[in-house]
C-alpha cells in the first residue's frame, strides 16, 4: 500500500450545500468545479463528495436508488467527467462515498424483491413477523419495517426506506465489486465506505436485552475477507485511497483494518471523541465537553495506532455533526482563536485530517428556530421521541440546536448576501443568519481562519514530522493538550490551551520548547511561558 496518503488534507463536500449552479436551490456539481481554484488556494489533495446518485434523499443521498447514476439534480456524467479533469489540473484526486450496508427501497433491487423475484430477495434480509429482535434503528424506533406486498420485515438499521443488504450473499458483494470498478474507471482516486462495519449480520437474530442490537452485528470476524474478495473482484488499483466509516468500533479493530500488512482500509474514522459529550450514552444532550476525557481518550487512540501500525482519519467536523467551534469553541468571543485551536490539534494528531465544507473560515452553527425549519429525519424523529418521552418542547429544540446534523448542512456561506452566495433562490435548508462569517470575507483579511488552514496544510507537506512521525503526550489535562510528534532528526511540541484562561506552563515544558522555532501559531506572540486563551503553538525543537 502506497502511503502517501499520510500527506493528505482531505476536503468533504456535502453536494447539496455547497453551491448552486442552476437556480434551484440545491447545490450541484458544477458548482464544485466552480470552487475548485478556492480549494486548490487552500492546499488540499482530495475531495470526498458525500453521495449525488440518484435517490429519493429521505437521507439525502445516503438512501441510493442507483450506484452507477448521477442525479440530475447534480449534474450528469458530462459534468462529472470535467470536475474529475478539472480538479486533477490541480492535482485533486476524487473520493467517493460507497453506501454499502444499505439501498432505498427504490432500487431496482428492492423493487424486484417486492414482486417476488426470489435472487433480489436474498439481497436483503427479510424475516417473518415471529423472527424479528427488538433492535433498535439509529435514527430511532424499531428496526424493522413491515411489508405489504411480501408480509415480511426487512432490516433497516436506518432510516425506513434504507435497506440493509445481506452480505453474506456473494452475488450482493459482486456488484459491489461492479459498482467499484465502474468509478476506478472514471477516475476515481478514492473511496469512502459508509458504516462499513455493521455490514457483518449475524447468522441468528436474537433479541438485545443490554442494548440496541450493535453488539451482534457490528465488527463482525467476515469484514477483513469480504473486503478483499471485494477489491479482487474489482481489479483494485492499490494507489487508491480508502477510508473506512466505522461505527462503534474499537482500537483494536480499527487498527487491525488499517494496518498496512493485511489491512483492508487506509484510513479510518471512529466517533469515541465525538461522544465524550454524551450523557449516558445520550447524543441529545446539552452539556460542556470534558477535555480531560477528550484528551484520554485522543491520547490512547494515538498510542495505540502507533503501537498496532494502523492509521486514523482525524475530524471534528462532518455532515453528521454539529459545527465544532459551536460545540467545542466559543464562537462569540474567541472565534478565530477557538476555531484555529481545533483545527491545529486535528492537523497535529498522527492520523489524515479531513476538513468539512466550511469549517476553513469557522462557520457555526444556524441555531434554527423552530423545528420546522430541519429536515434531517434523525432530528425530526428523535425530537418527537424527545417530546413523547416528556421534554419540554423548548427542551427538545435546544437538544436538537445542539447536536442536529443540520448544523452542517445549513449552505456554506460564499459572501454575506441573504442566500450567502450558495444560490440565488432559497435553499433547500436555511442559510445561518449571521453574514459575518463567509468565505470571501474570509480570503480577504490575510489573518483569517482560511489562512490558519491553509498554513497547517502546507505545513503538512514540510515537515514529515507531522505526516509521518511519531506520538508522544507531554502533558494534559482539562485545559491544555502537549504533545510530541517525531521523526528523524525533527521533534516537534504542539501546544493547545483549549480554556478561556491563560495557561502558564510548567518548568519541564518550558525548558523543553525554550530553543525551539515557532512553525504555528494563531496569536501574533508567544513567550514560550504562557498559552493565551484557546492558543495553539507548533514549536520545533
Ligand atoms: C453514515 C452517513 C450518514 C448516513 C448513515 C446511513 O453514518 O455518514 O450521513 O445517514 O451512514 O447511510
Ligand atoms: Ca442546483
Amino acid at each position: 500500500m502506497n502511503s502517501k496518503f499520510k500527506e493528505y488534507a482531505i476536503y468533504q463536500i456535502y453536494p447539496k450545500s455547497f453551491q448552486d449552479t442552476n437556480s434551484d436551490g440545491f447545490g450541484d456539481l458544477e458548482g464544485v468545479i466552480k470552487r475548485l481554484p478556492l480549494l486548490a488556494k487552500l492546499g488540499i489533495d482530495m475531495i470526498w463528495l458525500s453521495p449525488f446518485y440518484k435517490s429519493h434523499q429521505y437521507d439525502n443521498g445516503y438512501d441510493v436508488d442507483d450506484y452507477k447514476s448521477i442525479d440530475p439534480r447534480y449534474g450528469d456524467f458530462e459534468v462529472f467527467d470535467r470536475l474529475v479533469a478539472e480538479a486533477k489540473k490541480y492535482n485533486i484526486g476524487i473520493m467517493l462515498d460507497m453506501v454499502f450496508n444499505h439501498t432505498s427501497i427504490h432500487h431496482e433491487w428492492f423493487q424486484e424483491s417486492l414482486k417476488g423475484n426470489k435472487k433480489y430477495q436474498d439481497y436483503y434480509i427479510w424475516k417473518d413477523e415471529e423472527e424479528i429482535t427488538n433492535w433498535e434503528s439509529k435514527f430511532g424506533g424499531s428496526a424493522w419495517e413491515y411489508c405489504e406486498e411480501l408480509d415480511k420485515y426487512y432490516l433497516h438499521l436506518y432510516h425506513p426506506n434504507q435497506a440493509d443488504l445481506n452480505w453474506k450473499n456473494p452475488q450482493v458483494r459482486n456488484e459491489f465489486s461492479d459498482v467499484l470498478r465502474f468509478w476506478m474507471d472514471k477516475g476515481v482516486k478514492g473511496f469512502r465506505f459508509d458504516v462499513i462495519n455493521v455490514t457483518t449480520k449475524p447468522d441468528v437474530y436474537e433479541d438485545d436485552h443490554i442494548g440496541d442490537g450493535r453488539r451482534f452485528y457490528t465488527d463482525g470476524p467476515q469484514l477483513m475477507g469480504w473486503m478483499h474478495e471485494i477489491y479482487d473482484k474489482a481489479g483494485f488499483d492499490e494507489s487508491i485511497v480508502t477510508v473506512a466509516e466505522l461505527s462503534s468500533t474499537s482500537i483494536e479493530n480499527s487498527n487491525k483494518y488499517t494496518n498496512p500488512k493485511n489491512g483492508i482500509f487506509s484510513m479510518a474514522f471512529n466517533f469515541h471523541h465525538l461522544k465524550v459529550d454524551y450523557v449516558d450514552g445520550n447524543k441529545w444532550t446539552v452539556t460542556d465537553m470534558d477535555w480531560n476525557d477528550f484528551f484520554t481518550l485522543i491520547d490512547e487512540w494515538q498510542r495505540k495506532a502507533e503501537e498496532q501500525d494502523g492509521w486514523s482519519a482525524w475530524f471534528l467536523n462532518n455532515h453528521d455533526q454539529p459545527r465544532a467551534v459551536s460545540r467545542f469553541g466559543n464562537p462569540e468571543k474567541y472565534h478565530y482563536e477557538s476555531a484555529t485551536a481545533l483545527a491545529t490539534l486535528t492537523h497535529l494528531m498522527r492520523g489524515t485530517p479531513y476538513v468539512y465544507q466550511g469549517e476553513e473560515i469557522g462557520m457555526t452553527n444556524p441555531d434554527y428556530e423552530s423545528i420546522d425549519d430541519y429536515e434531517d429525519y434523525e432530528s425530526t424523529n428523535y425530537y418527537k421521541i424527545l417530546v413523547e418521552n416528556g421534554t419540554s418542547e423548548e427542551d427538545a429544540l435546544k437538544a436538537i440546536n445542539f447536536k442536529s446534523r443540520d448544523n452542517s448542512r445549513a449552505p456554506l456561506r460564499w459572501d454575506d448576501s441573504e442566500y450567502g452566495g450558495f444560490s440565488d433562490v432559497e435553499p433547500w435548508i436555511g442559510v445561518n443568519k449571521d453574514k459575518s462569517i463567509n468565505y470571501m470575507d474570509a480570503i480577504n483579511d490575510k489573518h483569517s481562519v482560511f489562512y490558519h488552514y491553509q498554513d497547517l496544510i502546507r505545513l503538512r507537506k514540510e515537515h514529515k514530522a507531522i505526516a509521518y512521525g511519531s506520538y508522544k503526550s507531554l502533558y494534559f489535562d482539562d485545559k491544555v493538550y502537549i504533545f510530541e510528534r517525531a521523526y528523524e532528526d525533527e521533534k516537534l511540541v504542539v501546544l493547545i490551551n483549549v480554556s478561556e484562561e491563560e495557561y502558564e506552563l510548567s518548568d519541564t515544558i518550558k525548558e523543553t520548547i525554550k530553543d525551539g522555532n515557532i512553525i504555528s501559531n494563531n496569536y501574533s506572540n508567544f513567550n514560550f511561558s504562557k498559552l493565551a486563551p484557546y492558543q495553539a503553538v507548533v514549536v520545533s525543537i
